[in-house]
């Protein structure tokens, strides 16, 4: 199997996955955001490999199949180089989709909810279009995700490549990025460090968190379908919160005594966010499991220990009873 984007947040707990069902994994990361402390316990490990490639340059390798993850994912990253996160998705994928065709192999992208842009309808389904700034400071990365599908789209039609294409939206665990300035991190580390917790605009624009198991679970049963089921499919958590309701929960959940600050809402920030997960419920019977509460739990436990060796309190609820745990 080769993972590409592996030693990031997502690839590093899918190559945990395959490893674990006994596959041999090849990650190829250019550990532009992604680290080697993510995969340092696969070390030595006689199942793995690590090749140090940039997916924007050709690769010769022989797989079985492909999950592209290769490209930064958050704001700060893919806006830190725009023109290389183009290249990432476009080049990526046309070198990735190339290799899967010499293999005759089946190849999955790791598509976002981004292509929506700022929706108009609520939930998104796979069918909407989209509503996206071509010319703005997300474009790089909302548009070169556009383009990754339509050539993932026009390898199958013209080549009868078997792909699937995943439509990640939000998703959250252990090994994201710390300084990310992804929601669920800022206002992890911002409440442990006993920071006031940023909340862009007033709070009220929504967003869907889906646990990382739950989300690998998806790209794995979606790889095993059948090769009638291409995607896109929306991979994600439908239960919708606000980004205040998130910060008062993580602040319950470290018992921080941060406060809550608002700050300018960034451009073309979209104001909501909720998958219509309805076709991975049919097609890959699927259905996210994970509730917010346990997911921050196990989320906040990891940013405790890279943030120091200090016990931090986090409430963990079960049913209606509390219970204060020490991590
Ligand atoms: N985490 C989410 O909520 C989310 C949501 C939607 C889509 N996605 C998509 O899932 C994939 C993985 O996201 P993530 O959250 O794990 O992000 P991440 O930044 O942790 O991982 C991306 C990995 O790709 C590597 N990379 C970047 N450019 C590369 C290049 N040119 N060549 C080789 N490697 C390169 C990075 O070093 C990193 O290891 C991305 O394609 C992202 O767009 C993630």
């Amino acid at each position: 199997m080769l993972v590409t984007g592996g030693a990031g947040f997502l690839g590093s707990h899918l190559i945990d996955r395959l490893i674990d069902a006994g596959h041999d994994v090849l990650c190829v990361d250019n550990l532009f955001t992604g680290t080697r402390d993510n995969l340092a316990h696969l070390h030595g490990h006689p199942n793995f490999e690590f090749l140090r490639h940039d997916v924007t340059f050709p690769l010769y390798v022989e797989v079985d199949e492909i999950y592209n993850l290769a490209c930064p994912a958050s704001p700060i990253h893919y806006q830190h180089d725009p023109v290389q996160t183009t290249k990432t998705s476009v080049h990526g994928a046309i070198n990735m989709l190339g290799l899967a065709k010499r293999l005759n192999c089946k190849i999955l992208q790791a598509s976002t909810s981004e292509v929506y842009g700022d929706p108009s309808v609520h939930p998104q389904r796979e069918d909407y279009w989209g509503h996206v700034n071509p010319i703005g400071p997300r474009s790089c990365y909302d548009e070169g995700k556009r383009c990754a599908e339509t050539l993932f789209f026009d390898y199958h039609r013209q080549h009868r490549l078997p792909i699937k294409v995943a439509r990640i939206f939000n998703t959250y665990g252990p090994r994201m990025h710390p300084a990310d300035g992804r929601v669920v991190s800022n206002f992890i580390m911002q409440a442990l460090e006993g920071e006031p917790i940023t909340l862009y605009g007033d709070g009220s624009q929504t967003r869907s968190f889906c646990y990382v198991d739950d989300l690998i679970d998806g790209f794995l049963r979606l790889m095993d379908s059948g090769p009638e089921v291409t995607g896109p499919v929306n991979l994600g958590n439908p239960r919708e919160f606000t980004v205040r309701q998130l910060a008062e929960k993580i602040i319950e959940l470290t018992g921080s005594r941060s406060t809550i600050v608002e700050a300018p809402l960034p451009q073309d920030d979209p104001r909501q966010r909720q998958p219509d997960i309805s076709l991975a419920r049919q097609v890959l019977g699927w259905n996210p499991t994970v509730s917010l509460e346990d997911g921050l739990v196990t989320t906040i436990a990891y940013f405790a220990g890279l943030a120091s060796n200090r016990p931090v309190a986090v409430t963990k609820r079960t049913g209606s009873s509390a219970a204060t745990a020490a991590i």
